[in-house]
């Protein structure tokens, strides 16, 4: 089928594509968009009453056939239907392709003569917007811009845009975050707005000046279950409904946080976990990016002198890392682009003995689906950076055990990606850092706590599952929840799936 949208998408040159973020959404995700946007308005929709909805960055305008053909099921004729959108974007070629797809669109649908359309070249960030503050709806999915480095950098007028709207300079916020704002403003009181944004609108520092503003307006997130755009960026939809009193908030004030949302979107289950810190039985650190590199370049292959196989470190990746599993020498690890099948760190190429490497400990991988851990020990595990070691504070050799199940625990990768929901690489991901994983709770009954880490060392992976997953006394209905959301997620499904 013949898509003009995305005809004209790829008729761009790819640094006018990147300059101006475009990347056109696809019909089913405006569609699910526009109806999450329209939650709450069918009345007044039904009634024929008046009813604005705009995309203020329309491009071929994808979202406002969504929204048409959304009216039109709600209630309204298609004329009526037409009346209710306003398009705007900065490029005037795509306002053509969105012309003609909506006078396709009122062709379909038995409209002839002058059709209503109200689509106007402007620049979101500094022009004014089709009725402005007294819009019902403002759906889309706007340029981003990230502030970092390349061509979205923000020229001048942009810069004063982008300050203006904010109140403030808008520094490293992305661009789509200062429209997100900007949207909010745009709209009516009670009235909603839906716009994508990067998915690190949820926990980067960058998008703390959005959260803040658009905070006490956040009722839910919407996150895709696919990558969706050709840009690798994953995403998610923040959606808003402008309260009476719509003001700035700090972040300790919205309730509940966007990373709980994020989880909730996410199908993580909810749980409230009382324990003992972690940090109660170990100290969690890990190693800086400088030393990564410095190990990087005192890594030696294994294998070929038995000695110094047993003298040297063994280097372990996050890869190498499965939940209670240590692969090393039986997977090959990736290390600042070279490919090891027994890496060693070769310790006298190193300018301090950084002697914390060497002390029995845990070694937990991060960026994963749940948490992951391995026991080392005798100290002769090397984590190269980003794994986190966990050191006991007890010389006692079974807390090592112990720590690796408690680890192990559902409750605990479940307590993990509520944390950080949405705020790792990928959306599935868990991304905690030692100073958080420092604050994990620690199973509260002792004696399954210790069983589940016998189960564990003789390989019943899953009856530890259940076993410390009991040890956190949760209600049976948390608990299985608990264990459904988990167990498909680490020791049945299959590697490379994270
Ligand atoms: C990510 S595309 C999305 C287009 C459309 N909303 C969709 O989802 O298919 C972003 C659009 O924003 C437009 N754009 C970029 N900067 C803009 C600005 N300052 N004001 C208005 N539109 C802008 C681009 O021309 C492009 O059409």
């Amino acid at each position: 089928m013949s898509d003009p949208g995305r005809d004209y998408e790829t008729s761009l040159e790819p640094s006018r594509r990147r300059r101006d973020g475009v990347h056109y959404t696809p019909r089913v995700v405006a569609d699910e968009l526009v109806a999450g946007a329209f939650v709450g308005h069918g009345e007044l929709i039904a009634s024929g009453a008046q009813f604005v909805v705009c995309d203020p960055t329309c491009g071929a305008g994808v979202f406002l056939i969504a929204a048409a053909d959304a009216l039109v099921a709600g209630g309204r004729s298609p004329r009526s239907a037409l009346e209710c959108l306003r398009g705007m974007d900065i490029d005037p070629n795509a306002l053509d392709v969105a012309r003609a797809e909506l006078t396709d669109w009122a062709q379909r649908n038995g409209l002839l003569g002058a059709l209503p359309f109200a689509l106007v070249v402007g620049d979101a960030l500094n022009d004014p917007w089709p009725e402005d503050g007294r819009l019902d709806v403002v759906v889309g999915n706007p340029p981003f811009g990230g502030q970092l480095a390349g061509a979205t950098i923000r020229d001048q007028a942009a810069v004063a845009g982008a300050a203006r709207i904010l109140g403030r300079p808008a520094g490293y916020t992305d661009t789509s975050g200062v429209l997100l704002v900007r949207a909010l403003d745009a709209v009516r009181v009670g009235g909603s707005v839906v716009f994508v944004q990067p998915l690190s609108v949820l926990g980067a520092r960058d998008g703390s000046t959005v959260r803040d503003l658009v905070g006490n307006a956040l009722e839910s997130i919407w996150i895709p279950d696919a990558q969706l755009f050709d840009a690798a960026v994953s995403v998610c939809a923040p959606v808003l409904r402008k309260p009476q009193h719509h003001e700035a908030s700090s972040p300790a004030k919205t309730s509940p946080p966007w990373t709980e949302l994020a989880a909730d979107a996410m199908g993580v289950p909810p749980l409230r976990l009382t324990g003992e810190p972690l940090s109660s039985m170990a100290e969690c650190t890990a190693g800086f990016r400088q030393e990564f590199y410095e190990v990087a370049s005192a890594v030696i292959e294994g294998g070929s002198d038995p000695e110094i196989d047993t003298t040297l470190p063994r280097l372990v990746t996050v890869g190498l890392i499965d939940p209670a599993t240590l692969l090393w020498g039986t997977r090959t690890a990736k290390v600042a682009g070279a490919t090891y099948d027994r890496p060693l760190v070769d310790i006298s190429k190193l300018s301090k003995p950084f002697l914390l490497r060497r002390r029995p400990k845990v070694l937990v991988a991060t960026q994963t689906r749940v948490i992951e851990a391995v026991a080392d020990h005798d100290g002769s595990l090397w984590p190269s950076v980003p794994v986190i070691s966990v050191l006991p504070l007890d010389s006692d050799p079974e807390i090592i055990d112990l720590l690796v199940a408690a680890l192990f625990a559902p409750p605990a990768s479940v307590w993990a990606a509520r944390l950080a929901a949405g705020t790792a690489r990928s959306p599935g991901a868990i991304r905690l850092s030692a100073s958080q994983l420092a604050h994990l709770p620690l199973p509260s009954d002792r004696d399954r706590w210790v069983e589940g880490a016998r189960q564990l060392q003789d390989g019943e992976l899953e009856a530890a599952a259940v076993t410390l997953t009991r040890a956190y006394g949760l209600e049976p209905d948390v608990a299985q929840a608990v264990l459904s959301w988990w167990i498909p997620r680490s020791i049945r499904a299959p590697k490379g799936t994270a």
